[in-house]
């Protein structure tokens, strides 16, 4: 476990010294100032045993300085100040606006559900055929991006378009977005607006299954191919496009296979960076500010199956506990014990914190701000923060691993024993923690339980407890299990660039009359996206759609009855797309 960086007290020894000379001083003099130094010793006695040095400290921290996040300058491609008709004529064109719903709205028209658990492409190809239609749709609603980029098919749906720049030595900076959508409940179709593949435009939305999750960023994507086709664009810099096809059932099948694929073409770190689906800006919830907030992390993944066999027999004659009963102490013990947060400096969610601190002026209090600033070294600030953060239900699980029973099965007949009982627990790993850690610590409350009854235990395929004839653990996993991901970057030229853009797409273009600038923080994704299997090919990973929505789940309701998006936001992300492929388009916006 990464620990705290404890305060070193170093700053308390200074003050210490500084009162204890200004009382030597003291004595020296009168009675009078003897007793003021007295009154002074007094009050820091008072200052340690309460704590309230700490707050001192606190409220001495300088607010000023802003080096913690330094706001990126708005970089506009050198393009735009020759002619800016086209990413104008995105924003605002009426015609523009139209062809773009329909193109979106055919996307969404074709169902590209997918299940969790599907067979491989070449075990059963029937159940894929839906996106040989979805290609189709690509190939012929965008013919001059199929004519002029190299197009490759991974496990025949995968999608990789990559357009050759012609300065080699500049690494391509690769896009992405899924194919699939998540399925729609049968029992939720009443529920809809509109049918969710119907693709309904009403005048501002857009709605559908896959409109904001994500074909919106797949068609913004191609749209913007295509303008530069018509424009005869010739990057320096390659680009390369990869869509998977499931990423809502974790990628097994697509982007896995995607990036063996672009590792054996391109290499190891060989991309200048992964812009792929993730949250864009929003409205910061304590200072109302907008805010872009690109994704640099996402938090592990781990569920742990544990089995519990018991002998059976006739319930007449039962033992003091069941296979059930034991089980059930466990998931007890399991949920009577939940992971400590932890926030250090690796969080981005701390980074956020500070971003909001230095750049929202007085829409948070001064001491709110200092008590941020000093969270990343000062123990008293960090708990505040902490606390804070785990009041509230939506921000607790940034900052701590969380565990969620989730399956129990046992249990077969109302007068037999239980002979077997199942438990599954899902865990999403906190970014200073890890898989290890997460099997250590639940292994040990199964151990806990295990000795209590003289139970054995065997623990992902080692033996800890022998078997006893009374009963036996046996603790696995239960699907795939994924380390946090390594934290992207977010004070490189790479992130310059990317949230340099931002500025000018927003403050120069969208927001014209915004009276602030638009603050770049990281953020966190709370589940994983295709980009768990491309850490590989960049340490510059953003989970990032830059478009305004009030709130991803209430305005875009995602993988939810009647998703939608405001084709405005669509626009916006085209628009950040065109302007950003080409600010990128040098060896200028390269990491030193
Ligand atoms: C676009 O270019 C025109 C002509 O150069 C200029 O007058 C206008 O201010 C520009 N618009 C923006 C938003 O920069
Ligand atoms: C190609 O990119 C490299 C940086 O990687 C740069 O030094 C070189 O000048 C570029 N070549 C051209 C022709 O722009
Ligand atoms: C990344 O590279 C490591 C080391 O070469 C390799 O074992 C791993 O399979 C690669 N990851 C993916 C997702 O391809
Ligand atoms: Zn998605």
């Amino acid at each position: 476990m990464v620990s705290l960086p404890l305060d070193d007290n170093s700053g308390v020894s200074t003050i210490k010294s500084y009162f204890k000379s200004l009382k030597e001083k003291a004595s020296e003099k009168s009675k009078v100032v003897v007793a003021g130094g007295l009154a002074i010793l007094l009050t820091i006695i008072i200052l340690f045993s309460t704590g309230a040095i700490g707050y001192l400290k606190i409220a001495l921290q300088s607010i000023e300085d802003v080096s913690v996040c330094p706001l990126s300058e708005p970089l506009a491609p050198a393009s735009f100040y020759k002619d800016n008709t086209t990413v104008l004529r995105i924003l605002n064109d009426e015609k523009f606006r139209l062809k773009s719903v329909q193109k979106l709205s055919g996307a969404v028209q074709i169902d590209t559900t997918i299940f969790d658990n599907q067979p491989d492409v070449s075990e059963d190809p029937k159940v894929w055929e839906k996106f040989a239609d979805f290609h189709l749709y690509l190939q012929t609603t965008f013919p001059t991006v199929f004519a002029l980029l190299e197009v490759e098919y991974v496990n025949t749906y995968g999608i990789v378009l990559y357009w050759k720049g012609s300065n080699k030595s500049l690494k391509p900076l690769m896009l992405t977005a899924h194919q699939d959508v998540v399925p729609v409940q049968k029992a939720t179709l009443g529920d809809w607006s509109y049918p969710p593949f119907e693709g309904h435009y009403d005048g501002e939305y857009l709605y559908g299954r896959g409109s904001s999750d994500c074909k919106n960023v797949l068609i913004s994507i191609m749209e913007t191919f295509e303008l530069y086709i018509e424009e005869q664009y010739k990057p320096e810099r390659g680009i390369v496009a990869a869509f998977g096809f499931d990423e809502e059932a974790s990628g097994i099948i697509s982007a896995s296979k995607l990036a063996k694929y672009l590792e054996k073409k391109f290499g190891k770190d060989s991309m200048y960076a992964i812009i792929d689906e993730g949250v864009g800006l929003i409205k910061d919830a304590s200072t109302g500010q907008i805010v872009a907030v690109p994704g640099t992390g996402e938090k592990g993944y781990l569920d742990v199956k544990v089995n519990l066999k018991t002998p059976g027999g006739h319930s007449s004659v039962p033992p003091d506990h069941t296979s059930i009963g034991l089980m059930s102490e466990l998931a007890y013990l399991i949920e009577k014990d939940p992971y400590e947060p932890i926030l250090t400096t690796k969080n981005p969610i701390l980074k956020y914190l500070q971003c909001s601190a230095v750049h929202s002026g007085d829409k948070l209090s001064k001491f709110t701000r200092k008590t941020i600033l000093r969270a990343g070294f000062d123990k008293l600030a960090n708990s505040k923060v902490v606390e804070s953060l785990t009041a509230n239900p939506l921000t607790r699980y940034l900052i701590s691993t969380a565990q969620a029973i989730d399956i129990i099965k046992g249990g077969e007949k109302a007068n037999a024993l239980p002979e077997s009982v199942q438990l599954i627990v899902n865990h999403r790993i906190a970014l200073e923690s890890s898989v290890d850690e997460t099997k250590s610590r639940f292994v040990s409350r199964v151990k806990t339980i295990a000795s209590k009854h003289d139970l054995g235990l065997e623990s992902f395929g080692e033996t800890i407890l022998e078997p006893t004839t009374k009963g036996n653990f046996v603790v696995d996993y239960s699907s795939n299990a994924l380390e946090p991901a390594p934290v992207s970057p977010s004070d490189d030229t790479v992130w310059r660039y990317l949230t340099g853009v931002v500025r000018h797409v927003f403050e120069d273009l969208v927001y014209p009359d915004l009276e602030y600038p638009i603050v770049a923080a990281p953020g966190i994704m709370t589940g994983n996206t295709d980009t768990r299997y491309y850490w590989n090919l960049t340490k510059n990973i953003y989970r990032f759609s830059p478009f305004f929505s009030n709130d991803m789940m209430i305005e875009n309701k995602i993988h939810s009855v009647d998703e939608r998006v405001r084709v405005g936001a669509h626009l916006e992300l085209t628009a950040f797309f065109y302007q950003y492929i080409q600010a990128v388009d040098t060896p200028d916006a390269d990491n030193k």
